[in-house]
């Protein structure tokens, strides 16, 4: 059997409180270097929501403006069945799929209910809405202010597109092809040939 040499006894046991207080520093440490990359790693989420009855050149300048302000826009289409849209569910996602989906940092997705409940579940920060003319306004600061007062946490941004788009709109767009005119200039080349089979 050893024996403790009384001698060094003292230093020994001083040895284990230096090594406990280094060990509770070291997790410390651990703890805020992980807290810091938990914050510093957040991604930087946006939701542009909307009906996209199709999606038009309109929508994809404004989703190109928004994701280089965010780490990931998602492009979410609501079920809105009261507003009896042209497309179906499928065919407005499949369309946005061919389009927008192909873009860096852009995600489709669809949601039904509440926009603030899908911003929460999606850890977005902000709702993008494109503002054409004063005659959107209206409506958009409506609801944004709605959707402010629901969930104080979720920022609506309201982006420009290119003068050239200020005009365009879905519902224009339905109405130009189901008159038969040309809307080749308007919307992806998918949408227009959707709308030819639509009203063909
Ligand atoms: O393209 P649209 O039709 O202008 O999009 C409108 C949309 C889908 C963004 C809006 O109707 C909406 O957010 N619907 C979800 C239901 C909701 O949260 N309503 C309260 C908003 S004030």
């Amino acid at each position: 059997m050893t024996k403790s040499i009384p001698r060094f006894r003292h230093l020994s046991i001083r040895a284990y409180f230096v090594n406990r207080h280094s060990w509770f520093v070291f997790l410390l440490n651990a703890l805020f270097i992980f807290q810091f990359l938990c914050e510093f790693s957040k991604m930087r989420r946006a939701i542009y929501p909307g009906s996209f009855d199709p999606i038009t050149n309109g929508h994809l300048d404004v989703i190109e403006r928004a994701r280089k302000l965010f780490d990931e826009v998602v492009v979410a289409v609501a079920h809105n069945d009261e507003k009896q849209p042209l497309f179906s569910l499928k065919d407005r996602l499949d369309l946005l799929r061919e389009t927008a989906g192909k873009i860096d940092n852009v995600r489709i997705a669809e949601f039904e209910g509440l926009l603030v409940e899908f911003a929460r579940k999606e850890e977005a920060g902000a709702v993008i809405r494109g503002l054409r003319a004063v005659s959107d306004f209206e409506f958009e600061f409506q609801m944004a202010l709605m959707n402010r007062k629901l969930d104080s946490a979720v920022e609506t941004i309201f982006l420009m597109p290119k003068e050239e788009y200020t005009y365009l709109s879905s519902r224009i767009v339905k109405e130009i092809a189901r008159l038969g005119g040309d809307v080749s200039g308007f919307v992806p080349a998918c949408v227009a040939k959707a709308l030819s089979r639509k009203f063909g």
